[in-house]
């Protein structure tokens, strides 16, 4: 599935996610990169251990803590910690790649099995050409460039790449998230049932077949979570 999460950023969170990237050091971006990514990838990140890492990531998770729509859609168990890059001049690409399927934190040693990637905009499509992020999977091939402030969920298992920058700079923020429901399908059914029974709600309130149907809802959850 593929859902875009428009205004996960609040614009003064924006503006200082913006304020903390715009000052920091960039480094290659390949220093996450495995053997495979590393020959496709050629764009700019800030180290994940840097402090405006730390700080513009901890803007980013505090927002998704805030974002019912992520949390109904991702069913998050654990989120690596969100990092930045930036495609411009001469580091403006990544080709096809599929991302690493466990990510292991440096300094805990702890591991993140990659279910969902996320891309959370900083930059206005307005400030670059080019830099769409194309995502190959069975629903086909789509090409995504957002607002600043708003975030795309799509499947860590597909084929995506980011197109040359031909002009200005395209800063965002990268993460995975290991979900409490492993299973694609079993996540996009929970999240259609979740929305439909949030839909029926508003119509008629909470009447029996709207409780049972939330009962539903958990049982299921309860049933393929792995809190
Ligand atoms: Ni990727």
């Amino acid at each position: 599935m593929l859902l875009h999460i428009p205004e996960v950023l609040s614009r003064d969170a924006l503006n200082e996610a913006r304020r903390i990237t715009a000052g920091a050091a960039w480094a290659d971006g390949r220093i996450t990169a495995g053997t495979q990514s590393e020959k496709a990838k050629n764009n700019l990140q800030i180290p994940i251990d840097a402090p405006a890492s730390r700080k513009a990531g901890a803007i980013v998770l505090e927002a998704l803590g805030r974002s019912a729509l992520f949390f109904t859609a991702a069913l998050p168990r654990r989120i690596f910690p969100p990092q930045f890059n930036c495609y411009r001049g001469g580091t403006n690409v990544f080709d096809n790649h599929v991302d690493n399927a466990v990510r292991t934190h440096a300094s805990t040693g702890r591991h993140v099995r990659t279910d969902l990637s996320a891309t959370l905009f900083l930059s206005e499509p307005a400030e670059y050409e080019g830099g769409e992020l194309v995502i190959e999977d069975i629903f086909g091939t789509q090409s995504v460039k957002l607002p600043a402030g708003d975030m795309i969920l799509y499947p860590a298992s597909s084929v995506h790449r980011v197109t040359p920058v031909t002009h200005g700079a395209r800063v965002a923020s990268f993460f995975w998230i290991e979900s409490m429901v492993r299973d694609g399908g079993r996540r996009r059914l929970l999240f259609d049932l979740d929305m439909s029974i949030l839909g029926l709600r508003d119509r008629l309130g909470d009447t029996s077949e709207v409780v049972r149907l939330t009962g539903c809802y958990h049982n299921l959850l309860r049933m393929w979570a792995n809190a």
